[in-house]
């Protein structure tokens, strides 16, 4: 497939490789959302049925992305609202601890920091060996091994959100469902680039902010919560997740029941009448791409470009264990980084820096010309 970015409205010459950062906007997004502003100019046209009608599309196109129920799909603000929404319905045995992968995203980390506070539970953050050698491989039978009965959760990414380590969830799950442990998982960095599926991987509830791999809107999260959260309580009390809601004439004969599967962790006024239309306009075009069709395109682009840098010494982990659309590039101890990544940013490629490495993260706006170039300046600089 040819580079798709005459979808995007990106200056003609910026190199933005850093869709881990946030996704540039879709045209068809910023026409769907320029859309759903002009909704409010007259209200007399929402109906009741206009509140719900495009969520439930939406949560629909996302649920078949992650192999999932309409009805287990709920709208957050936001992943540290949609994980904190899972993280507080776990419950907790004397004795338990918590698991976390070391340098996990703060919305994942804070939460479960919380949790643990509360119920004064340890909470133990599994880390990597320091060489490079097996290192993915290690981490994540480090996991695995630190799973047990007396774990209550494992909160983590999909893949490493610095450098694209990609974790074994469906060993991971397994684990987790034969120790009983809750398997939360932070799909930011991940859903809608790399493949994913919560039944294959036994995952108990999926989050995801929207403005990253989801090329949707910022202030938003879509999540999947499954049978273990069905009966759990939000974090909030929005009416439109109660049973009766439909009907606005009679919101007042308070229905205690929520909509069934995971409705009641949607936040109020999940209509979103701007946010929601883009957010579908994302998962339309990746739904038309694949999935399987973006992580291979990242891949081809990319590829010459990880043999450069290997061959110059730069430690960039094993194909097999890593994304293609977000990966990291260790710089040598001795590097001034900010100095590199000023050269990069008079050159008009913009990445991010995370820890010691650099973290590429292409999509299909990308082509391999930037990789070239980008190759040139760290080869230049080295
Ligand atoms: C793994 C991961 N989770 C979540 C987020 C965003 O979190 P929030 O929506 O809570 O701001 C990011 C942003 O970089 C991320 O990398």
């Amino acid at each position: 497939m040819e580079s798709q970015r005459h979808l995007f409205q990106l200056p003609s010459d910026l190199h933005y490789i850093n869709g881990a950062y946030m996704s540039p906007l879709l045209r068809t997004s910023e026409e769907a959302g320029i859309v759903g502003i002009a909704r409010k100019r007259n209200p007399a046209l929402l109906e009741p049925r206009h509140f719900f009608e495009d969520v439930e599309r939406t949560k629909k196109k996302f649920a078949e992305l992650i192999n999932a129920r309409q009805m287990d799909i709920a709208i957050n603000p936001a992943a540290s609202y949609g994980l904190m929404n899972a993280i507080q319905n776990v419950p907790f045995k004397h004795g338990q601890h918590a698991i976390i992968v070391s340098e996990e995203f703060p919305s994942g980390h804070f939460a479960l920091q919380r949790w643990c506070k509360e119920n004064n539970a340890p909470l133990h953050a599994i880390g990597p060996v320091a060489e490079t050698d097996g290192r993915t491989q290690t981490w994540n039978q480090r996991i695995l091994e630190s799973i047990s009965i007396d774990t209550a959760m494992v909160v983590m990414s999909a893949i490493h959100w610095m450098d694209g380590t990609k974790f074994d969830l469906e060993a991971i799950g397994n684990r987790c469902a034969e120790t009983n442990t809750f398997f939360i998982v932070d799909g930011s960095q991940t859903v809608g680039a790399l493949p994913m599926d919560v039944s294959q991987y036994k995952i108990d509830a999926l989050i995801c902010a929207t403005y990253k791999w989801l090329l949707g809107p910022y202030s938003m999260g879509i999540a999947y919560y499954g049978e273990q959260f069905a009966k759990g309580i939000p974090i909030e009390e929005s009416w439109m997740n109660r049973s009766n809601a439909m009907d606005f004439s009679n919101l007042t004969v308070y229905d205690e029941s929520y909509k069934p599967g995971a409705a009641r962790y949607s936040t109020g006024e999940a209509t979103h009448l701007i946010q929601m239309p883009m957010l579908e306009a994302g998962l339309d075009q990746i739904r038309s791409w694949g999935v399987e069709v973006i992580q291979a395109y990242c891949k081809n682009i990319t590829s010459s470009f990880v043999t450069s840098m290997r061959e110059l010494g730069l430690f960039v982990e094993r194909d097999d264990q890593r994304a293609f659309h977000l990966f990291g590039l260790r710089l040598p101890d001795h590097l001034d980084t900010r100095a590199l990544l000023a050269e990069l940013k008079s050159n008009k490629i913009v990445l991010s820096l995370r820890g010691n490495s650099i973290r590429v993260s292409p999509n299909m706006y990308n082509d391999e010309s930037e990789l070239k170039l980008l190759t040139q300046i760290i080869s230049n600089y080295l």
